[in-house]
């Protein structure tokens, strides 16, 4: 566990965390980790009964949320504000993708992947940034994918909207440095979670599963609590003079200078 910087007590700026796509396999995890690490954490998801139950076991809220809809990205950080206070670290971890050759993508699947991953962050970072601003103290951590960084393929799409989310990041690292905000991206590689089993699922499924092992040094996939460690360190109170970095927690399936 990271539990880099202890708890922190009510009126505490650093308290309030908020994480997208908490219910989920990745999500659940950094919830986990983030309230170890003495976070009180809003668990943001599509169904509220599914974030109620991640949150039930931190002693934390769920929230619905639906990072398409600009109304409920409000209406959910009015939400959270109002139960627990402003949030002052955001974790966009909501993403889905299908796997898919390129000119088999149409305008349906690529505004479905633009919204989750890339416009579904940029809503959320509006919505929230204002009050970390007003705090002069705010942590971002936007989950993207070694997708975004390397190319996948049959992830066309899904790899255009993650290198948006690295270069969206690094931008509110720029302009929000000044207030004491730091902004960075950590990207898994292939995680075992429900969205990896629902796009490898099919015929093909143990041989799609074995070439992404395959190429991974450590020789294995990765698990949502290989992931997390990354989101909270960055999320910490230590790591507050790191921003604009792209971190991936992939095995060594991606090293980048
Ligand atoms: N699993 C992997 O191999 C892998 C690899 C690289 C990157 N990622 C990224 O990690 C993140 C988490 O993925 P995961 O593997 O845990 O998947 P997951 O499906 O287990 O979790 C994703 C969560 O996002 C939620 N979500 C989907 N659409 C949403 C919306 N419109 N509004 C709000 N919430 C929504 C889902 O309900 C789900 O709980 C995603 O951004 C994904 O792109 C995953």
């Amino acid at each position: 566990m990271t539990g880099v910087d202890g708890p922190t007590a009510d009126g505490d700026a650093r308290r309030v965390a908020f994480v997208t796509g908490g219910a989920g396999g990745i999500g659940t995890a950094v919830c986990r980790q983030l309230a170890a690490a003495g976070r009180t954490v809003a668990v943001a998801d599509l169904s509220r009964e599914a974030a109620e139950k991640v949150a039930a076991d931190i002693d934390g809220i769920g929230v619905p949320l639906d990072v398409t809809d600009p109304d409920s990205v409000a209406a959910a950080v009015a939400e959270t504000t109002e139960r627990l206070g402003a949030p002052t670290i955001v974790i966009n971890v909501a993403g889905w993708d299908e796997l898919k050759p390129f000119l088999e993508t149409d305008e349906d699947f690529t505004h479905k992947v633009l919204e989750i991953n890339l416009n579904g962050p940029i809503r959320v970072l509006r919505a929230t940034l204002p009050a970390m601003v007003e705090a002069r103290y705010g942590r971002v951590v936007n989950i993207a994918s070694d997708a975004g960084r390397v190319g996948s393929s049959m992830e066309s799409v899904y790899s255009g909207a993650k290198s948006g989310v690295i270069g969206f990041t690094k931008t509110i690292a720029r302009e929000f440095a000044k207030y004491g905000i730091a902004a960075n991206t950590v990207c898994p590689g292939p995680t075992d979670t429900p969205l990896l089993r629902q796009i490898t699922a099919g015929e093909r499924s143990g041989s799609i599963i074995a070439a992404m092992t395959k190429a991974v040094p450590m020789r294995r996939m990765g698990t949502p609590d290989d992931v997390a460690p990354a989101v909270v360190f960055l999320a910490s109170d230590a790591a507050g003079y790191i921003t604009g970095q792209t971190l991936s927690a992939s095995g060594g399936l991606t090293m980048s200078g």
